[in-house]
């Protein structure tokens, strides 16, 4: 047996029998430096309770087909001022778990100074997706992202499913932001399925991609679900999405899309499907299309065409200072919408729609 850091092979397989078969070892690591070196002749890598130094990313990008990780124990990071990603995974037929009452910690309270990633400290993002194909992310307990937490970029058919994220802690004093879960970007066929979300910005930001799924989720603290911010970046078409059968609580929106001022894109074939609401303080349903970072500049513009969306089954109450529907479309880019079964309580209904595609309301 040989020993590389202190990666440990605790099994030698392989994968089939043959003289061309490769060695298949399960790997236990208890450093992110010996993950790292070792990462790339281990079938199975168990991280157990590693303690990731600052400033340094848990490396696990470029790893061989089939490969299984799994997050055992308490994993944390060291703190400094940087960028990130905290964890950064990729591969194909990449199978990422958490084990029984494993936890990443992502210290956030350490970077937390009520500024996101809009200013303060450099804050760093917490889990890179970039490049997975054919994979899951599953069962993972992740609390106290520093910043935002999984970037899912070029991907095709990932599925998330049951990914805890519990950033309720920063609520206290405000000084968790920016905490998004799931941002997903130029990816092709992303299924998240069963998540559990306290944070406070968006549950999830779809800003392009093809072929997305949101279901099953419970999104609590944030700005919602949202499509966008689309537009001003180097991929600007969202097309086919299914957001269903979740409940977003105590949140700024609920259901929303929101699309740059000035810019141009498509957003085609959304469906919002099944979504209950309560202690929404902006808006139930928000689709505008004069979004800017610093401020919706109020004037709709249309060059992100928004196309076939169908809003179906939207229920439950906002807050007393809330609007239940705002829509605020550009001239022409707002059409082919489907609108059933619609029904809010609570808050003001909006007089500032614009160019409103039949059949919908506000
Ligand atoms: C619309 O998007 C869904 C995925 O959300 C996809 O299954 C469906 O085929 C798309 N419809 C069209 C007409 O492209």
């Amino acid at each position: 047996m040989t020993r590389l850091g202190l990666l440990t092979c605790l099994s030698l397989a392989y994968w089939a029998s043959g003289a061309s078969a490769a060695p298949a070892a399960s790997c236990t690591f208890t450093d992110a430096a010996s993950a790292k070196a070792g990462k790339g002749s281990c079938s199975t890598i168990t991280l157990s309770n590693i303690k990731v130094p600052a400033g340094q990313t848990l490396d696990l990008t470029g790893l061989k087909d089939g490969t299984r990780v799994v997050f055992s124990g308490t994993t944390t990071f060291g703190y400094t001022p940087w960028e990130g990603p905290l964890i950064s995974i990729s591969g194909n037929k990449i199978d990422i778990s958490g084990a029984s009452g494993s936890l990443i910690d992502g210290g956030g309270g350490q970077w937390w100074d009520g500024k996101g990633s809009n200013g303060g400290k450099t804050k760093p993002k917490f889990f890179f997706a970039h490049g997975l194909s054919n994979s899951n992310i599953r069962s993972l307990n992740v609390k106290n992202t520093p910043v935002q937490a999984f970037s899912i970029n070029g991907c095709t058919n990932l599925n998330v499913d049951h990914v805890t994220i519990d950033n309720s802690a920063g609520d206290v004093g405000e000084q968790g932001h920016n905490t998004d879960a799931f941002d997903v970007g130029s990816s092709n066929g992303v299924f998240i399925t069963n998540a559990n979300v306290r944070n406070q910005d968006d549950c999830l930001a779809v800003n392009s991609g093809t072929n997305i799924l949101f279901s099953g989720g419970y999104c609590s603290g944030g700005h919602g679900l949202s499509i966008g911010s689309v537009g001003g970046r180097s991929d600007n078409t969202v097309d086919g999405v299914r957001i269903e059968n979740s409940q977003v609580v105590n949140s700024e929106n609920a259901v929303r899309i929101k699309t740059v001022s000035g810019a141009t894109g498509l957003v085609n074939n959304v469906t919002y499907a099944n979504i209950q609401m309560s202690g929404i303080s902006k808006y139930g349903i928000d689709i505008q299309q004069d979004y800017l970072n610093g401020g919706p500049t109020g004037t709709p513009t249309n060059g992100v065409k928004v196309t076939n969306v169908n809003i179906n089954g939207i229920t439950g109450s906002v807050s007393s200072g809330a609007t239940r529907v705002y829509l605020l479309c550009g001239s022409g880019s707002c059409s082919k919408w489907k609108w059933s079964g619609v029904s809010l309580t609570g808050g003001q209904k909006s007089t500032k729609c614009t160019n409103v595609p039949s059949p919908a309301t506000c």
